[in-house]
């Protein structure tokens, strides 16, 4: 695996799959009842990834596969990796009935081209690459998931990109906002979920989120050969004031 930061990530992330009731993460449903959330971003990808019924499509940090209801019926066959065994392996339960999907557990800083003998006309990876320990990181996954395109043509589209500018700009708002009940409420609620995770399992706290420069990013997309299309965010994304999409077409 890459940095120590990924490592510590993923070990989280494995942690939380394994200590998180089996009824909310397992089904892949959870979010559809919490607000409406994977139905919401399982309709927004298929849109924006252009999904097509002869698709292959490959979701690269799948975790439990949230929106896999609403991408599985739309192309030909859908494959999710993650390098989290118990997140895979939930995603495996709680998608059984989608006979197009596949999970598979694979460390996408080490992905071998030869594991994956039918290459893929979509790549999603969403609310991964901040996990990443640097741009040079962010550049070597981008490369090995260009490999894995059919001919080296399709679209990569990456989700939840934490952008330099906007967490700034986010901070001062936040700073603004220091002494408003709602922030209060929110970051209380945040707190309490954090330390009952924390008490449950074996998490370790404060990884911070790489954050990439929107120029690097564009600059790192021209390099590869691709069209770079940034797509802000929803209002009803979760963190749409904080990071946005790209969509990199080769
Ligand atoms: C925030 S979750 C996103 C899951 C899913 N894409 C979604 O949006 O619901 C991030 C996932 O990326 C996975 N991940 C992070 N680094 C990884 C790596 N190097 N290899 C494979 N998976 C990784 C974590 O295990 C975790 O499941």
């Amino acid at each position: 695996m890459g940095s120590d930061k990924n490592r510590l990530i993923v070990a989280n992330y494995d942690e939380i799959a394994r200590i998180s009731p089996l009824d909310i993460l397992s089904s892949g449903r959870y979010a559809s009842s919490a607000f409406g959330y994977a139905g919401k971003l399982g309709r927004f990808l298929a849109r924006e990834m252009e999904l097509q019924p002869t698709d292959r499509l490959l979701d690269a940090g799948c975790n439990v596969g949230i929106y896999h209801d609403h991408l599985s019926p739309r192309v030909a066959r859908m494959v999710g990796v993650d390098a989290s065994a118990h997140a895979i392996e939930r995603a495996r339960t709680g998608h059984r009935r989608l006979a197009n999907a596949e999970y598979r557990v694979a460390d996408l800083t080490a992905l071998k081209p030869e594991d994956f003998p039918q290459r893929f006309d979509k790549i999603l990876c969403y609310s991964v690459v901040h996990f990443l320990g640097s741009l040079d990181e962010f550049e070597s996954l981008l490369r090995s998931l260009v490999g894995l395109l059919r001919e080296g043509r399709g679209m990569i589209f990456l989700g939840e990109v934490r952008e330099t500018e906007m967490y700034e700009r986010f901070q001062d708002d936040l700073k603004k906002s220091e002494g408003s009940r709602l922030r209060d409420l929110k970051f209380s609620l945040l707190k309490k979920i954090q330390k009952w995770l924390l008490r449950r399992g074996k998490l370790r706290e404060g990884i911070a989120p790489t954050l990439f420069r929107r120029a690097d990013i564009e600059s790192l997309a021209a390099r590869l050969g691709a069209k770079c299309e940034r797509l802000e965010q929803a209002p009803w994304h979760p963190f749409y004031n904080t990071c946005v999409d790209y969509r990199l077409r080769f």
